[in-house]
């Protein structure tokens, strides 16, 4: 109740209903504390976020094949519901509940997140653990299986030499480097339609795990640009690599590196380029290899377009295109986060109820509303830098870049150039766990 009080007269003071209202809701909705400082939402952020909101709606029910998005009581939040006759059929192995038909999402929370994604480096990288404070003792440890047994990287030479395989100076991506990219999941719903020549058209395909492709061609098309491995696909490495020996799919491993993953990459050898991603922080609402896949697309791709994954009405099993049906889940819950994600203009799904390839999303919120949207989210959420014009105003630890080159495949397009002017050639990088999202930046010696 003081909260309550404190945040009435910090509005009052302001003089702004509109604040007023606002304040209110998220009191409510998002438990922020308001001991230290007022935010200042301008009434251009709340019409902003009111706009993003009824936008994001009109997109859910017009494209969400059946799904309908309701206002929570502050502005960002917004309930993702399913028709009340959908059969949900995926039960939680822990308390045997099946699972919900509603779902509770941030939509501030996933335009400023997101968005930042698209500027950011997804790959780890020498640069990186030098620049981040305690790097080589805390951070390179985590990425290291077995790293109780370093002792923290006590001996840095020995944690530089088990990462030495999987870590490039620089990053080798740039954000835009790409224009079109798929990415393809495993859902046994890819059958359903020749996709193939289709995917085949894109700039990059990004798949996962040991999904195959051959024998498959008609339904997944063939090219391979970049494939996301999970801990247990990534122990199979040498599989994983001889599926795709004509190709030199770029391997990008979401957890840590082991010995016995060294030890293959030296011996079979596999000549692919193997890194470790580095990815944001989203919560418990975004999990699972199929979203990192799509968080990775986006920080090199212009566009990034889904296939295969489960999201239209009906889903039956966890069938997947080339194998039997595994334990899945929360599979409502992701159908809801894609749609969101389409809804914001992250991504294009595609799926056998989607099949037409020149399907307009309609009610997309375009890019002016994205951008003031973002910016009121920033600055309700307290992001580092918030509200600010400088692109480099996000960036809680900036370092200088390391002198040795990137290796870099500089077939640059000019939506790379023009993002690097914009950024001043910064290389930005996602810190997990930091409070408002700060980022880690590295710039330009001179
Ligand atoms: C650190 O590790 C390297 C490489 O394994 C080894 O050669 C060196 O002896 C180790 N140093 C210490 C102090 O244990
Ligand atoms: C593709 O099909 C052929 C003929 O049915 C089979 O011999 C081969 O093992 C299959 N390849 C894969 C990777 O499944
Ligand atoms: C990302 O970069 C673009 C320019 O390429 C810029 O317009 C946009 O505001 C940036 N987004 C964030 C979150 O900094």
């Amino acid at each position: 109740m003081k909260l309550l009080r404190f945040a009435f007269a910090i509005a009052l003071a302001s003089g702004l209903t509109a604040i007023l209202i606002y304040f209110n809701g998220l009191i409510y909705i998002n438990g922020v504390s308001f001991q230290n400082a007022a935010i200042h939402l301008s009434d251009k952020d709340v019409e902003a976020l009111r706009n993003l909101r009824t936008t994001f709606q009109k997109c859910v029910s017009a494209n969400g094949l059946g799904l309908e998005a309701l206002s929570g009581r502050g502005y960002c939040d917004v309930t993702l519901r399913f028709p009340s006759d959908t059969l949900p059929k995926w039960k939680d192995p822990k308390t045997g509940e099946l699972e919900g038909l509603s779902f509770e999402f941030n939509l501030c929370e996933a335009v400023a997140t997101w968005e930042q994604v698209r500027n950011s480096t997804t790959i780890l990288t020498r640069e990186f653990i030098d620049a981040l404070p305690n790097g080589w003792k805390e951070y390179a440890w985590r990425r290291i299986n077995k790293g109780i047994l370093l002792n923290q990287c006590a001996n840095r030479t020995l944690c530089e030499e088990k990462l030495s395989l999987v870590l490039p100076e620089r990053p080798p991506y740039l954000p835009r480097q790409f224009g079109s990219c798929a990415v393809i999941g495993n859902s046994g719903d890819l059958l359903k339609t020749k996709f193939g020549k289709e995917i085949d058209g894109y700039d990059a395909v990004v798949r996962e795990n040991g999904a195959p492709i051959q024998n498959f061609t008609e339904y997944v098309g063939t090219k391979s640009t970049f494939r996301l491995l999970n801990r247990g696909s990534a122990k199979a490495l040498d599989k994983v690599a001889e599926l795709y020996e004509r190709g030199k799919e770029v391997l990008i491993i979401k957890t840590t590196i082991h010995d016995i993953m060294n030890k293959m990459i030296r011996e079979v050898p596999i000549l692919n380029p193997i890194y470790l991603m580095l990815g944001a922080s989203f919560g418990s609402a975004a999990k699972g290899t199929g979203l990192k896949a799509l968080e990775f697309a986006l920080s090199i791709c212009d566009s990034v377009d889904m296939y295969g994954f489960t999201v239209d009405p009906g889903y039956k099993e966890w069938t997947r295109y080339f194998s039997e049906s595994r334990q899945g889940h929360t599979p409502l819950q992701g159908r809801a986060y894609y749609q969101m994600m389409e809804c914001l203009g992250l991504i294009r799904i595609h799926s056998p109820m989607r099949a037409n390839p020149n399907r307009a999303v309609k009610w997309v919120p375009d890019r002016r509303l994205i951008l003031a949207a973002r910016i009121a989210s920033e600055k309700l959420l307290r992001r580092v830098g918030a509200g600010s014009g400088d692109p480099l105003s996000g960036c809680s630890i900036i370092k200088k870049q390391s002198s040795r080159k990137a290796t870099r495949d500089l077939s640059i397009r000019s939506a790379v150039i023009e993002h690097q002017k914009y950024a001043k050639a910064t290389t930005m990088y996602p810190l997990e766990h930091n409070p408002g999202h700060g980022l880690l930046c590295t710039v330009p010696r001179d």
